[in-house]
């Protein structure tokens, strides 16, 4: 078989050759497009692929409509807003991602901006610290777990929030199951965002929301951009002195949250998974995934059945 990565933004080349090994182990064929700069490249290289590993590159119809023999696209990461799914069951292409292989690196980078905010962004004027504060995660799914398990290192209080989630999965894991969404907001000193973006969840976090916080609250977003209300968290920002707003995704209206000096910090490109092991874990996920495909039939992480 033929297995195209296809990465606008490459793997590091110690999990691109970790998928050649593991690829050419099972007989298959890997064919490389990185970094390419217009979607024709992308067109071209998808027409003979019998499977296909991507990050955030987007999988719209024309591409699966380019790709001939494609069987199966494997999202080398957690969120797949990226890749159309329904128009994928339309074409009998199975998509899957690969899930936890990244979660402790967001999670790390969730403290590594926490600490950050809490102490001023190092303008060496005294801040506070963590121990003992309410953390309120929204999803409790693999990023939540991992933020939950250092949050206990910090010494903080945690609570979580999930629609599909057990509270007995939650409350096992250590942390207080809130009974919903508005008590998080209502309670927490923090609230750390965790959900996919889905119909459901794109444009959730709003004014509203956001404004049952207490005073000082800080919001930290290492989800996906779109589940913001960006125009109303702005409108909040500049009503509320008070409160602050964190991510690794930088909003659409950056430049507008830039005003906020000291109260908005964004870094300047998507950072969570941005680790030499998340990196590796995840491409390599992808690729015995697909091996398990072609080999058994094997769809356990199929997210478009
Ligand atoms: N910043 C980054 O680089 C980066 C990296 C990885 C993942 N992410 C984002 O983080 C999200 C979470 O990743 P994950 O690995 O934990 O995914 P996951 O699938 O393991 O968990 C998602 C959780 O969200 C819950 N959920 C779904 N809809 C909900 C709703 N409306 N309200 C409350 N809970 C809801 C689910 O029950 C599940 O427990 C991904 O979807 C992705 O968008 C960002």
């Amino acid at each position: 078989m033929k297995i195209l990565i296809a990465t606008e933004k490459p793997f590091a080349a110690v999990a691109v050759n970790g998928i050649k090994k593991e690829a050419k182990q099972a007989g298959h064929e890997v064919v490389l497009l990185e970094k390419y700069t217009d979607k024709q490249q992308l067109l071209d290289a998808v027409a003979d692929a019998d499977a296909m590993i991507v990050r955030s590159d987007k999988i719209t119809p024309d591409v699966m409509d380019a790709a001939k023999k494609l069987k199966i696209v494997v999202r080398a990461g957690a969120g797949y807003d990226s890749i159309d799914t329904e128009y994928a069951k339309q074409k009998d292409i199975v998509v899957e991602n690969t899930p936890g292989q990244n979660s402790n690196a967001v999670a790390e980078l969730v403290f590594g901006l926490l600490v950050y905010t809490v102490r001023n962004f190092y303008n060496g004027k005294a801040g506070t610290e963590l121990k003992s504060k309410k953390l309120g995660i929204l999803a409790f799914g693999n990023v939540g777990r991992n933020v939950a398990r250092i949050a206990k290192g910090f010494g903080m209080k945690v609570y979580a929030y999930d629609e599909y989630c057990p509270n007995e999965v939650i409350e096992d894991a250590g942390v207080h199951a809130v009974q919903c969404r508005n008590d998080l907001f209502k309670d927490c000193d923090i609230v750390s965002l965790h959900i996919p973006a889905t119909a459901e969840t794109k444009q959730s976090i709003n004014y509203e929301v956001v404004n049952q916080m207490k005073k000082g609250g800080i919001l930290i977003n290492t989800a996906r951009k779109e589940v913001i209300d960006e125009p109303q968290l702005l409108k909040l920002l500049a009503e509320r002195e008070d409160l602050k707003f964190i991510t690794d995704i930088k909003p659409d209206a950056d430049e507008e949250f830039r005003k906020f000096e000291g109260r908005y910090f964004s870094t300047p490109k998507k950072m969570g998974a941005q680790t030499a092991e998340a990196n590796i874990n995840a491409g390599i996920a992808a690729i015995k995934q697909i091996n398990a495909f072609f080999k058994d039939g094997d769809t356990r992480f199929q997210v478009n059945k």
